[in-house]
C-alpha cells in the first residue's frame, strides 16, 4: 500500500498505538495505512460527504481493515465525542476550513494529544487562528511532492496563554525578524514577549512556521524563496497603481519580502 509523500509524512507524524480519527478522509488511504502497518489500533473516519465516506468505506474493506475502523458521516469534529480518539487529522481542506472545523465541537480537543493539520490553502490563516485561540505548536513540517511544498503544523490545546496579535503594519519597512533575533533562538515566545500571559506574535510566524525556521528545515529555503518570488509579482502588478490600500498592500510586501530575506541570510549561518 503506497501513500504519496504529502500523506506518507502525515502518517510518520502519527503516534503508534494511537486511536485517530481522520476527518475529511475521502479516498480513506491515510487510515487505512495506518491500520494496515499497525501504527494505530483503531481509526475513526469521517467525511460530510456521503460519496466520499463510502470510498473511505470501499478501501477499507477492499483491504480487510473495517473491524478497527468506524464511519462516520457529518462536518469536522461534531462527529466525535469527548476522550474517544488520542490524534486527530485534518488534511487536504483549506487553511480557513480547517479553522472552522476546529471551532466546531471544542470541547472534544480537551483531550486530544495531537492534531495534525495540513491545509491546502491559507496556512497564514490558520496559524493566526491556532495562535490566538491558545493552542501550542508542537511541531512543524514541509514535504514536497512534485512541484508543490505542502505544510503540516501539528498543535494540542493549551490553556495557560491568551495570545494577542501584533501586526507590524503601522511600521511597514521595519524589519524585525534580526532585532529580535528570533531566527536564531526561541526567543520570540519564550521570553520577554511574554507578559500578563500575553505573547505577541511576529506576523511572519503566520506564514512561516516558527519551527521551521528554529529547525532549519531542509525544504525552507526553496519554500521562502516561492513566497518572495508571489511577493515580487503581486508587487510587479501594482507597481503602477496608487492609492492608500495599495499603498499598505506594496508596503507589506516590501517590508515581508526583506524580512524572508533575512531568514534566508540566517539560514546560511
Ligand atoms: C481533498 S479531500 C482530502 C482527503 C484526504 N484527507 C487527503 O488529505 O488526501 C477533502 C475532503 O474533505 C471533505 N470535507 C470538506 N469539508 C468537510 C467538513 N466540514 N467535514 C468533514 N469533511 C469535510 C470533502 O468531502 C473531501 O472528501
Amino acid at each position: 500500500m503506497n501513500l504519496t509523500e504529502r500523506l506518507k509524512k502525515i502518517a510518520s507524524l502519527v503516534s503508534q498505538g494511537s486511536i485517530i480519527a481522520d476527518i475529511g478522509t475521502d479516498h480513506g488511504y491515510l487510515p487505512a495505512y495506518l491500520l494496515k502497518k499497525g501504527i494505530v489500533k483503531k481509526a475513526i473516519l469521517s467525511d460530510v460527504s456521503k460519496g466520499s465516506l463510502e470510498k473511505g468505506r470501499t478501501w477499507m474493506q477492499k483491504n480487510n481493515l473495517t473491524e478497527k475502523a468506524e464511519f462516520r458521516l457529518g462536518s469536522g469534529i461534531n462527529i466525535l465525542n469527548e476522550n474517544e480518539v488520542d490524534e486527530i487529522i485534518i488534511a487536504g481542506m483549506g487553511g480557513i476550513l480547517i479553522s472552522e472545523i476546529l471551532e466546531g465541537k471544542k470541547e472534544i480537543l480537551n483531550s486530544v494529544k495531537k492534531i495534525i493539520l495540513q491545509p491546502m490553502q491559507n496556512p497564514e490563516i490558520l496559524r493566526k487562528y491556532l495562535y490566538k485561540n491558545r493552542y501550542e505548536f508542537i511541531s512543524e513540517h514541509l514535504v514536497k511532492e512534485d512541484f508543490r511544498i505542502y505544510e503540516i503544523i501539528v498543535v494540542r490545546l493549551k490553556e495557560e496563554n491568551i495570545i494577542e496579535e501584533k501586526t507590524n503594519e503601522k511600521e511597514p519597512n521595519k524589519s524585525n525578524i534580526l532585532d529580535k533575533n528570533i531566527a536564531n533562538e526561541n526567543k520570540i515566545l519564550k521570553n520577554k514577549n511574554i507578559s500578563k500571559g500575553i505573547i505577541e506574535v511576529d506576523d511572519i510566524f503566520y506564514e512561516i512556521g516558527k519551527d521551521l525556521i528554529d529547525k532549519k528545515d531542509l525544504l525552507l529555503a526553496e519554500f521562502i524563496q516561492k513566497k518572495i518570488k508571489n511577493y515580487e509579482a503581486i508587487l510587479d502588478n501594482i507597481k503602477n497603481i496608487s492609492g492608500e490600500k495599495i499603498e499598505i498592500k506594496r508596503n507589506d510586501c516590501i517590508r515581508k519580502i526583506k524580512t524572508m530575506e533575512e531568514i534566508l541570510e540566517n539560514l546560511k549561518s
